[in-house]
């Protein structure tokens, strides 16, 4: 038996005839917050990509709740628990809050069963419900987009780079959003700001070109200068 929800296994993932993961690695225990770190162009976003099926690996094994996944259809990898939040806050813009929230249901009542929760944490999104995406501002439409993966049951959200593009004081307000949703769903989380990082997730995988070169606590990462400053070029 083993004691992570998600276990990836020394995967190797093409994209086109480009080797892009050369052997990642990353141990995901349910109940906390892991964050994959690691420069621009990394590996870390194909990493979310390959656990949830959109760049399926080419070798290596990816288990989620005792379960081999790869080689599944993302929408079946998906219906098993995992919602995923691309980068760039991926929302429709043309249709109201309301709507981007009725279109994540997976199964018929879904929203009301969680629009309390979804508003507790993203107190916005109730004022704004009625708005089309497009009018919410890029913190907002962030809020949204994770919104979006909290509508139907997931046990585990892979999160690509919430804070990006934000102000500080929305920053601070995505964090707590995401440090309470994290009691109820495992969250793997890609973060480019240490300090975020640092102060919201228990444990780390740095991907260094398109290998899973480090992991452990955050609190023995962020004592580790000389780590940090050679894999994440900041001191
Ligand atoms: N469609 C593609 N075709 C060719 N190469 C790609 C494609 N998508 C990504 N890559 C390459 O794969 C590598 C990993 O990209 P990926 O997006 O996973 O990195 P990342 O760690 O998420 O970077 P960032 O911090 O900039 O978001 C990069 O070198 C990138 O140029
Ligand atoms: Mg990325």
């Amino acid at each position: 038996m083993t004691d992570y929800i998600l276990e990836v296994q020394n995967i190797h993932t093409f994209i086109g005839e480009f080797h892009i993961l050369e052997g990642v690695t990353v141990q995901v225990p349910p109940g906390s917050i892991t964050v994959l770190l690691g420069r621009n162009g990394a590996g870390k976003t194909t990493t979310l990509r390959s656990i949830i099926g959109l760049t399926p690996p080419r070798s290596g094994q990816i288990i989620f709740k005792g379960e081999v996944i790869q080689g599944r259809r993302a929408y079946h990898i998906a219906r098993m628990g995992i919602g995923y939040v691309p980068e760039n806050r991926i929302i429709f813009r043309d249709l109201t809050v309301a709507q981007n929230l009725q279109i994540a249901e997976r199964q018929k009542g879904d929203l009301d069963r969680k629009a309390d929760f979804i508003f507790t944490l993203f107190p916005d999104l109730k004022r704004l419900y009625t708005l089309p995406g497009g009018n919410l501002s890029g913190g907002q439409q962030q809020m949204l987009a994770v919104a979006r993966a909290l509508v139907p049951d997931n046990d585990l959200l892979l999160i690509d780079e919430p804070s990006e593009g934000l102000a500080p004081v929305i920053i601070e307000q995505m964090m707590e959003a995401i440090r309470q949703l994290s009691s109820h769903t495992t969250v793997l989380l890609v973060e480019q700001n240490f300090q975020v990082a640092s102060r919201l997730a228990e444990r780390y995988v740095i991907i260094e070109e398109g290998l899973s070169v480090h992991a452990g606590l955050i609190a023995d990462l962020v004592q580790d200068r000389d780590l940090i400053k050679t894999y994440l070029g900041v001191a």
